[in-house]
């Protein structure tokens, strides 16, 4: 076998690898990690409501594209991305920064009580089980943002559609003191 049959070889397998890496942790957590779309993207930083130095933490922060532009955005602020799928995960890392951090943890194992800001894109039964969550563990006065999927059972303070296909609605709720 030649060098280049080799090489070829290899490449196909880290491919195959990287893929079934990636599938088997879709099963797993019912999700894959499909970034937010640039336009929603947009939408969210232009709406979010986002406080001086606030810490903000993403529930499943895929390959860290949105970390990565609120923490840019942001940069008084600290972003913690929790991601439990190895390659988006290590992905994820190379785009750390100063104030952008990625852990890779099962979100559920994690208590969200120093959180100011939990940004999501998650799916219907995720958000079912973190409503659960939310309302032990979040301190009244924390938002909490989700695009395409709603808290379930939550009254949102704000709903914005954003301009695409889908009409994409981005969910903005803050924790009140009887929750
Ligand atoms: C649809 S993707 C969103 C990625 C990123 N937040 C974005 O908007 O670009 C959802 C991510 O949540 C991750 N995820 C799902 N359940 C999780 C859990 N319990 N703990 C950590 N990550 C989880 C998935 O692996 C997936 O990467």
């Amino acid at each position: 076998m030649n060098i280049e049959t080799l090489f070829l070889l290899s490449f196909l397998f880290l491919i195959v690898v990287s893929l079934l890496l990636v599938l088997t942790w879709t099963i797993r957590n019912g999700i894959s990690p499909m970034p937010t779309a640039p336009k929603v993207a947009k939408k969210l930083l232009e709406v979010i409501p986002v406080k001086e130095g606030a810490r903000i933490v993403e529930l499943g922060s895929g390959w860290g594209t949105l970390a990565f532009l609120l923490a840019q955005k942001y940069p008084s602020c600290r972003v913690l991305g929790f991601e439990n799928s190895p390659l988006p995960y290590l992905f994820s890392r190379v785009r750390q920064r100063p104030n952008l951090c990625f852990k890779y943890k099962d979100f559920f194992d994690e208590s969200f009580a120093e959180a100011d800001l939990i940004v999501c894109y998650l799916c219907p039964s995720l958000m079912k089980r973190l409503k659960e969550k939310f309302e032990k563990e979040l301190r009244p006065g924390t938002v909490v943002v989700s695009h395409t999927f709603a808290v379930p059972g939550w009254e949102a303070q704000r709903v914005v559609f954003v301009d695409d296909l889908y009409r994409t609605p981005i969910y903005i709720y803050t924790m009140k003191a009887d929750g």
